[in-house]
């Protein structure tokens, strides 16, 4: 039975380890696949693979095609918008994901955005502090209840908007529950985005909803560059010269974000959220727990697909 790493962006070693140790003691066999660029070298490694564990790596029909050995994909992590779904099930593979293990590294980085622009992009000038603002956050999942937590050590004024999450939940945490999104963004200093990237939520974070933001707002992204509605944030923040815009995912139009809005715009180079020893130790070892759970007990807890 082989089970294949494959990772673009590699976990840390100490994480790799802790999987080796999951999938060799249950008498498997651990290949793997870090940085390797170019698809080609996915396609060939995963032609013998029973199962497979990936983070933010393509995985298409291409892949499930090439893999007939295949039976389980788990994305080391939370969202499976890189995994073709329906490819998968056709295929006869189960995906899963494994959620709340690197939730606290992205809702940490999300600070350290926040941080860094209120204090001017660290630029020498005087800045301002959070305590006290309002922050959104903008769907109450694992980050975004992990962003609460951290949010109340810096004595800020929480509120939070999740279409499925209900108000009770929200509130038992002493966090404001907002009715609506507009709701949000009209009330608060600071957004912070934890939603998924679903059909219902790309290009969701447009100019209307952006533009009801209080002056010196600023947008803060760890989850996925596709909900944002790029062309509308360009336009906005051409007109609007108090916004800030921090993203741990690089815009498809970066250039034009860091030529034009110079001092109030950062995308870390590469997605670092949850590139953290603890948060790879995580969802590494769940994923590999989960795998060896599913050939040997048949699991199929934090399954996916249909
Ligand atoms: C996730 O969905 O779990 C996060 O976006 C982290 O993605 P990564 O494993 O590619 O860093």
């Amino acid at each position: 039975m082989k089970v294949l790493i494959a990772t673009d962006k590699p976990f840390a070693k100490i994480a790799v380890d802790g999987i080796r140790k999951e999938i060799e003691s249950a008498g498997f066999e651990l290949s793997l696949l870090e940085k390797y660029g170019e698809k080609s070298k996915l396609l060939e490694a995963v032609k013998d693979a029973d199962a497979l564990i990936v983070r933010s790596d393509i995985i298409d029909a291409e892949v499930f095609d090439v893999a007939p050995k295949l039976k389980i994909v788990v994305r080391a992590g939370a969202g499976y918008d890189n995994i073709d779904l329906s490819s998968a099930t056709g295929h006869q593979v189960c995906v899963m994901n494994t959620p709340g293990q690197n939730s606290n590294a992205v809702a940490e980085l999300a600070f350290g955005l926040m941080v860094m622009a209120v204090r001017n992009m660290y630029n020498g000038t005087s800045g301002s502090e959070l305590k006290g603002k309002k922050l959104g956050i903008h769907a109450y999942g694992n980050v975004g209840r992990n962003v609460a937590r951290i949010a109340k050590g810096f004595d800020m004024d929480i509120y939070a908007y999740d279409a499925y999450c209900p108000k009770e939940t929200i509130e038992k945490d002493g966090v404001k529950a907002v009715g609506s999104v507009e709701e949000l963004y009209s009330t608060c200093d600071i957004v912070s985005l934890h939603i998924p990237a679903t059909t219902e939520t790309k290009n969701s974070i447009n100019y209307t909803l952006v533009g009801q933001m209080p002056k010196g707002g600023v947008l803060v992204n760890t989850a996925r560059k596709e909900v944002i509605n790029e062309t509308e944030l360009i336009q906005l923040m051409e007109e609007r010269n108090d916004l800030k815009y921090m993203t741990d995912i690089m815009p498809a139009a970066h250039e034009t974000f860091s030529s034009r809005f110079a001092g109030r715009y950062f995308s870390t180079p590469k997605k670092m959220g949850a590139q953290t020893a603890e948060a790879n130790i995580n969802a590494g070892i769940a994923a590999a727990k989960q795998i060896v759970g599913f050939f040997k007990e048949g699991c199929e807890c934090f399954r996916v697909n249909k």
